[in-house]
This record gives structure tokens, sequence and C-alpha cells, in this order.
């Protein structure tokens, strides 16, 4: 199903894709336009652009047993010609903004989906756009694109955990269904979404739960959106917002500030926050035992850094579910029940706008349950 490499390379060398000047310094991006993807769009169908960034979902094994070890490749092009019953059901434009595992995911290739994924979904004729996406870090680009996409059209992110190559690979049928979901009336007013495995789950709560298996997308406590049956969406209830959606407009950002987060556990080396703020950190997420904590030496010296050096440190939980609550007198902001990763990304943007330590410490309570926000904001 998969077309061989040399018809992949044939494609560029035709010249069907065009390069993208580019607003975020040192990245190309290759744009293939609806009439390059099908030879004719159909009006009547819904537009939906793919923004395909590599991972598994494009990804080849050497041998179709290969599950693990295998390599990135696969162009946005040869994604859509695996799965061609996607062009009976949209027009589909494609960007190929990167073809990197998702641990190579950064702040350029984050900034340039911003600034595309906007510019796309201001279009009338465009219904949602799907971004393709490794697993291991895909929860954190939906939570980014979460807070910075400015339009109630569906963003779906979606991912597959076996190469192409393997038996049973799930990303074909991943992406047929992340291509329905971007393009259905009822996704709309939803935010963004990761869906795989037949699951729809909300970029606020999604988590990657295991390393390996095909079913290890969960959205802890809050549960999934929805789910499809035969390829149709079906979601549980009727849109809703999070609480405390902040909209954050990166118009004018060309890099973000560097957050560390920390681990604790047992005898956790306490200069670990200095030595972060010395390289470089501008904050400091901690990934704390129970809700938040840490050991008594390790939080003098994390207060020490701080009253020093005010660098925002966030409490979050190294458990993969919980809430951690504000303290009083704390230095440290409470995550509540954002994991340090989505703690990470929301620190990172209220400080890419300036945010005082004050407004931050809002921007995250504005997440949590509406009489603890509101009795954090009485204590201050
Ligand atoms: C265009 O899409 C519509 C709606 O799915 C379908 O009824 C029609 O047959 C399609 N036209 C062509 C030329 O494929
Ligand atoms: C898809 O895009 C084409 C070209 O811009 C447009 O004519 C068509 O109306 C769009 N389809 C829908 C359903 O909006
Ligand atoms: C697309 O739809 C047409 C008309 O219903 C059908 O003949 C064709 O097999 C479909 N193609 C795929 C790849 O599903
Ligand atoms: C991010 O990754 C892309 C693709 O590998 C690369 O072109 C770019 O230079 C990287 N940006 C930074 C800031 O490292
Ligand atoms: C988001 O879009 C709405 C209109 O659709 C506009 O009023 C608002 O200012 C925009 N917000 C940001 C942060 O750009
Ligand atoms: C940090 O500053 C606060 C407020 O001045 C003070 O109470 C606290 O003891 C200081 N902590 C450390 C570890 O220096
Ligand atoms: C952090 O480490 C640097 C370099 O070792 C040192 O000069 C500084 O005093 C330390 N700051 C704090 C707050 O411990």
């Amino acid at each position: 199903m998969l077309l061989p490499r040399a018809l992949f390379t044939s494609l560029f060398s035709l010249g069907l894709a065009v390069a993208l000047p580019t607003a975020i310094p040192d990245h190309p991006t290759t744009l293939f336009t609806r009439q390059d993807v099908q030879s004719a769009i159909n009006a009547s169908l819904p537009n939906v652009t793919i923004f395909a960034t590599g991972g598994t979902i494009a990804s080849q094994g050497t041998s179709n047993t290969q599950t693990v070890g295998y390599s990135v490749g696969l162009g946005v092009q040869q994604l859509i010609d695996a799965v061609p019953e996607i062009l009976n059901i949209s027009n589909i434009a494609g960007y190929q903004v990167s073809n990197v595992g998702s641990g190579s995911i950064n702040e350029t290739i984050l900034l340039r989906l911003n600034e595309l994924i906007n510019i796309e979904l201001a279009k009338e004729d465009v219904a949602g756009v799907v971004v393709t996406h490794g697993t291991d870090t895909l929860e954190e680009t939906a939570f980014f694109l979460q807070l910075v996409v400015n339009s109630t059209k569906p963003v779906v992110c979606v991912g597959a955990m076996r190469p192409a190559t393997a038996l049973s690979a799930d990303g074909p049928l991943n992406l047929l269904q992340a291509v329905t979901l971007a393009s259905a009336p009822n996704a709309v007013g939803r935010g963004t979404m990761i869906t795989l495995n037949d699951r729809i789950g909300s970029a606020w709560y999604t988590t990657k739960n295991n390393a390996n298996s095909l079913d290890t997308f969960y959205s802890t406590e809050a549960g999934q959106l929805g789910f499809f049956i035969n390829q149709v969406p079906y979601f549980y209830f009727d849109p809703a917002l999070p609480v405390g959606l902040t909209q954050f407009d990166l118009t004018g950002v060309t890099d973000l500030p560097m957050i560390d987060i920390l681990y604790a556990h047992q005898d956790m080396d306490p200069g670990l926050f200095n030595s972060s703020v010395v390289n470089g950190a501008e904050g400091i997420v901690l990934a704390g035992v129970g809700a938040g904590g840490i050991s008594a030496r390790a939080s003098i010296a994390a207060e020490a850094v701080y009253n020093a050096t005010g660098v925002a440190m966030v409490a979050s939980h190294r458990s993969s579910d919980g809430f951690v609550p504000s303290s009083e007198g704390g230095f440290a902001i409470a995550s509540g029940f954002l994991n340090p990763q989505k703690s990470r990304i929301l620190l990172q943007l209220s400080l890419a706008l300036g945010y005082s330590n004050e407004e931050v410490a809002d921007v995250f309570a504005a997440t949590y349950p509406a009489p603890v926000a509101a009795a954090m904001r009485k204590r201050r």
C-alpha cells in the first residue's frame, strides 16, 4: 500500500511541493496543495489540512514484525497515499513541518505549527486540521495547540504505536479517523483533541500511559470525550470549555523560554534547582512526590534559589494522576490537575508573554476547581 521510497523522492523532485518562506528562522516547511494531493478536488467535500511532523505513524521498520527501533521517514504524501479512503471524505492539503521522532519536536516546530494552523483555520473553506506526530510527546504539542490556536474548529493530533510496515499497523485507520474528526460538525468547539485506537480525548487531560502498548493514551479522571463506531465519531457530552482556558496570542514571539522539569525522589540532589537556573532555566516544574512534595532539604534549596532569583517554580506530581493544591505561603505555584509536561507548557507560554509570577499563579489557579481558585485568590 505504501509508495516505494523512490517515488517519494520523485514527488519532491517533480516540484509538486512548494517550500515556503519561513517567518520562524531556520525552519523550512513544505506545502502540498489540495491539487497536488488529489488530481481533482470535490467542492462538496470538507477541506482538511494535515500538518505532518514525523513519528511512528511516519516510520518504517526493516520487517513487518519490527515494532521498536524503526526509523522515521515517510512524508505527508505517503501518509495520504497509504489511506486513499481519506480522499473520499475530504480534500486534503498537507504541510511537511518536520520529519522527526516526537522527542525531537522543539520550540521552532511548535511556533511554526501555531503560525500555520491559525492561518489555516481562519480560512472559511477549511473545516479543521490534523497534526500527525510521534506519540511520545504528542500530549505536549496537543496542549500547546489547545492554548494557542484561536478557533473553534477541530484540531486533531494523531499518531501510531506501530510503524507503517508492521503487521496490524494502526497508523492508517488512526489517520482516517483523525481526518473524519477534523471535518465532523460535532467536533466543533471541543478544542484540540487526541485520537488513537478509536478513542477521542481532550488535550487537557489525555496522556501517554504505556511506552509500548497500542492502548496507551488515557484521559485520567476526566475521561475520554468520545469514540468511533464504524469510523463515525460520537461524543459523550455536548462541547464545554475546560475550566481555566487561557488563550495565548504568540504574535511576534520567535522563541520560548527554557523550562526544566526536575523529578523528585528519595535523596533528591538539592543542588539541582541552582544548577538548572545557572544553566539558563527561566522556570522550573517539579515532578513532585505525592501532591507536589519534595524532601525538606531540597525544598529549602529550592526556596533559596527562588528567593535569590525569582525564577518561577511550579509544583506538579510524578504520579500519573491527581491534584496539587496550593499551599499557604508557599513559593511554588501549584499545578492543580496538570501533569509536569503540561505544566511546563502552561508556564512556558505564560513566561513567553512576560507574565509576572503573580500572573502565572493566576493562570494556573484558573484551571483549579472554582472554589479552590477563589480561596487562593482571597489569601493573596
Ligand atoms: C463528491 O462528494 C459528494 C459527497 O460525498 C459525492 O456525492 C459525489 O459523488 C462526489 N463527486 C465526485 C465527482 O466524486
Ligand atoms: C473546499 O475548498 C474548495 C476550494 O476552496 C471550495 O470550493 C469548497 O467549497 C470547499 N468545501 C467546503 C465543504 O467548504
Ligand atoms: C471512493 O468512493 C467511490 C464511490 O463511492 C468508490 O467507488 C471507491 O471505491 C471509493 N474509494 C475508496 C478508496 O474507498
Ligand atoms: C528544531 O528542529 C528542527 C528540525 O529538526 C530544526 O530545523 C531546528 O533548527 C530546531 N530548532 C532549535 C531551536 O533547535
Ligand atoms: C481570538 O479570536 C476572536 C475572534 O474570533 C478575537 O475576538 C480574539 O481577540 C482572538 N484572541 C486572540 C488571543 O487572538
Ligand atoms: C525565602 O524568603 C522568605 C521570605 O523572605 C523567607 O521567609 C524564607 O526563610 C526564605 N527562604 C530561604 C530558604 O532562604
Ligand atoms: C548557585 O550556584 C552558583 C554557582 O555555583 C553560586 O554562585 C550561587 O550563589 C548559587 N545560588 C544559590 C541561590 O544557591
